[in-house]
């Protein structure tokens, strides 16, 4: 199964957003990933709807948006204009209508995702299996970059994977968020994590040039390099 990196643009220089988002398109990312934050669902704000508008008027890849939003059913018509192969994302945790919200979310033309927190249990998920696109599990609590990754998220991952190959849903893709190193990916990998969100901890780490990094972790998704 192909493997993504979805790179986290909460990471960018925004004082350079455009250029970072150019350089980023050129090294080939297969996805953006957009963290919408409220302070109150998390202690942080970052990206807005306004932020991905523009966005969308200077790249052609697909948007991966993140919404940690307390009753995202209030606010969903801000995210509209989903481009084919776009993902939307609301965190189980968030609304007590994640199927309403999940059917909503393609009605606009995205693809639906589930965000677990990392002490959210994967039974949540049997319900609402035929809404779904991809779970997104949380290796860190969400809120912030350039956290520790919380070892029991690791075990999730592939527990997910069996979950889902239990019940014949192996087409339901799997992100994974936070702290995905490339010492983490190897292992997130292994597990079946297929898109992986890369930050402070990967392309953007000061390890190499965007570009040197950029090929590193598609080594590790390809299983070149352990
Ligand atoms: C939270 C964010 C962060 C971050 C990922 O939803 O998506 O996890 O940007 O980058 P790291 O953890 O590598 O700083
Ligand atoms: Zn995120």
């Amino acid at each position: 199964m192909k493997k993504y990196i979805s790179t986290s643009l909460m990471c960018l220089d925004l004082m350079e957003a455009k250029n970072g988002i150019i350089a980023l398109e050129q090294v080939g990312m297969d996805y953006f990933h957009m963290d919408v934050m409220d302070n109150h669902f998390v202690p942080n704000f970052s990206l807005s709807s306004d932020f991905i508008k523009v966005t969308r008027k200077c790249t052609q890849v697909p948007l991966d948006i993140h919404l940690m939003i307390e009753n995202p059913e209030n606010s969903l018509h801000l995210f509209d204009g989903a481009n084919e192969g776009d993902i939307l994302s609301i965190h189980y945790e968030s609304t007590k209508h994640v199927q309403k919200v999940l059917s909503e979310i393609r009605k606009m033309g995205y693809k639906a995702g589930i965000a677990l927190n990392p002490a959210t249990p994967l039974n949540v998920l049997e319900e609402v299996i035929e809404d779904l696109d991809m779970v997104l599990i949380m290796t860190v609590n969400p809120g912030f970059a350039g956290q520790k990754l919380i070892p029991s998220t690791l075990g999730k991952i592939q527990k997910c994977k069996d979950f889902l190959v239990k019940v014949g849903a192996e087409n339901i893709l799997i992100e994974v968020d936070g702290n995905v190193s490339f010492e983490n990916a190897v292992k997130m990998n292994k597990m079946g994590a297929d898109i992986f969100v890369a930050g402070t901890s990967s392309v953007f780490s000061k390890e190499g040039t965007l570009e040197e990094n950029t090929k590193k972790m598609r080594k590790i998704l390809e299983g070149s390099l352990c």
